[in-house]
Parts: structure tokens; sequence; C-alpha cells
């Protein structure tokens, strides 16, 4: 009968976290089949946008080994606390509520070399563990593909608001949303629609679109996965330097190009789970 006592406290953790995040209305991963196109950025320019709205938002930072969201929003130095319940997040720019493995750490360059099964119980046990305050979203930042990372988040969180799938315009694009999509609708979440970043690229002062990476297809995609297309968020010099100034870039460059796209982004995801 040992299994019986091994699996018990799993499901013990696993209740636990969904009591714990149930407190928080919309629960949003932001996931995408490729790296670098701009997950991390856009969950926490999104959490800032929601939070300058006024919604009460909370970040979890689920890239387990490429922990980015402290730098973006620009919280050097910062650690998380525990109290008798639970472990608190760091509260980061505008209030919202960052959650990161990274805040953990002695030191923020040191590797985290954990394989499958026990990344799978660091995002259960951050769930479960961290005293989550109660708020409008959560927004979940995922490492690139659909990985264990991303299975343990929706089999977590049953009541997911939703899936953000982020691109980019290249050659691999379709394929990024693809597998993305795929994963979305096996598990039963919802698809709130497609991101294109680094859609294209307007030269300070004039209107003229450059498709710096290549075609722009957001809209096409969309059609095809019968989803919307949520915002195209241009390339923008000025996110390179938000994130050397150790600022983040909506809050250091309010009126950037990428920061207005942002907002509508925020606008029309908060359009979205409302109606
Ligand atoms: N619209 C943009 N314009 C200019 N730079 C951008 C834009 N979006 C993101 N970046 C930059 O591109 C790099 C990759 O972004 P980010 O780390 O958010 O991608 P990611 O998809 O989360 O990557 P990973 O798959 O490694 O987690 C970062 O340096 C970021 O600042
Ligand atoms: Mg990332």
């Amino acid at each position: 009968m040992s299994g019986t006592r091994q699996i018990q406290p799993v499901f013990a953790l696993l209740n636990k976290a969904r009591d714990r995040v149930g407190k928080i209305k919309h629960k949003i991963m932001v996931l995408s089949g490729k790296g670098g196109v701009g997950k991390s950025f856009i969950s926490s320019m999104l959490a800032l946008a929601l939070a300058e709205k006024g919604y009460k938002v909370s970040i979890l930072d689920a890239d387990i080994h490429g922990s980015s969201i402290p730098t973006i929003l620009g919280l050097h130095g910062m650690r998380h606390f525990a109290d008798e319940e639970g472990i608190l997040p760091v509260e980061g720019p505008l209030g919202v509520q960052v959650v990161a493995i990274n805040l953990m750490l002695d030191s923020p360059d040191a590797p985290v070399v954990w394989r499958g099964p026990l990344k799978s119980r660091a995002i259960t046990e951050l769930l479960a563990k961290v005293k989550w305050p109660e708020g409008d979203f959560l927004v979940i930042d995922l490492p690139p593909g659909t990985g264990d990372e991303a299975i343990t988040v929706v089999q977590t969180i049953r009541d997911l608001s939703g899936a953000v799938i982020v691109t980019a315009p290249n050659m691999l694009s379709e394929l990024i949303v693809s597998k993305a999509i795929n994963f979305v609708v096996k598990n039963n979440v919802k698809l709130l629609g497609i991101v294109e970043n680094m859609s294209y690229f307007k030269c300070p002062g004039s209107d003229v679109e450059y498709n710096l990476l290549g075609r722009s297809t957001g809209e096409e995609l969309a059609k095809k996965y019968q989803t919307k297309l949520l915002a195209r968020i241009p390339l923008d010099p000025l996110i390179g330097r938000a994130l050397e100034e150790g600022v983040p870039y909506l809050l250091a460059y309010p009126e950037g190009e990428a920061a207005k796209a942002i907002r509508s982004l925020a606008e029309e995801i908060l359009r979205i789970v409302q109606s």
C-alpha cells in the first residue's frame, strides 16, 4: 500500500494548487511552439497593461530553465519571502504580483538543472504553495514548446480562461502556430487568439511598415485556425533599450509603437474574457 501513500500527497498538492489559484478570476497561459518569439515580453507587458487599467494582476514565470520575467519587469535583487501560510509573491511595478524560480535562487544566473518530473512538480508546488492574492488575472508565461511545463499548467489549472499563442512572421510560423493550437485544443483550453510579435517595423515619423522578419501572416493564420488575430506587435528598438535600463518597456516608453499595440492587446483580451 506504499503506492497509495505516495499518490495521496500529489492529489493533496493539486487540490491545494486549484484552491489557491481559484481566487483569481481569469487565468491566461501564453505559449508558442517556438523559442524567442517574445512570449515573456508579451506576458509581462500584458500583465502591466491590465494593471494600468486598474486590474489586480499576478504573473507566474513557468519557464524553469529560462526564467526571464523578473529581468523584463526590472526586479533586480528582489527575492521571495515566505510566512507561515506560504510563499509571498514579489510585488512588481503597478502592483503586479510576480512569482518566478529566479526570485528564489541565490544568484539569478545559477542554472536550474531539473528534469521533466521535477520541473512539473516545481510548477505544481509554486501554484500550491504561493499565497496568491485574490485578483482579476493570472498571466502564465511558458517556456518554448508544449512540454512538461505547459502540460502541468493545463492539468493543474482546470479553469483556465484560455491561451494566447505568440508567433512571429517567418517561414516557420505556421508550424509554430499549428503545434501550439493543437496542444491547446487537445487539452480543452479555450483559444483566445494569436499575437503576431515582431510583425513589422516603422521608422520614426513614418507610417510605412517594413516586414523585416518576413511577410506578416497573422491574419491568414488566424483565419485558417478559426481564431482571432489579437494583435500585431511591431519591432521596437526601445524594447532592448528598456531592458538595458532595467525598466519595463511599457512604463519607460509608454508612447512606443509596441506599447500602443500591447494596450490594444489587453483591451482585446478584456473584451473576450468579459463577454
Ligand atoms: N516586438 C519586439 N521588438 C523588439 N524586440 C523584441 C520584441 N519582442 C521581444 N523582443 C526581444 O526579443 C527577445 C526575445 O523575447 P522573449 O524573451 O520575450 O522571447 P520568448 O519567446 O519568451 O523566448 P524563450 O522562448 O527563450 O522563452 C528579447 O530580447 C526581447 O526583449
Ligand atoms: Mg520566455
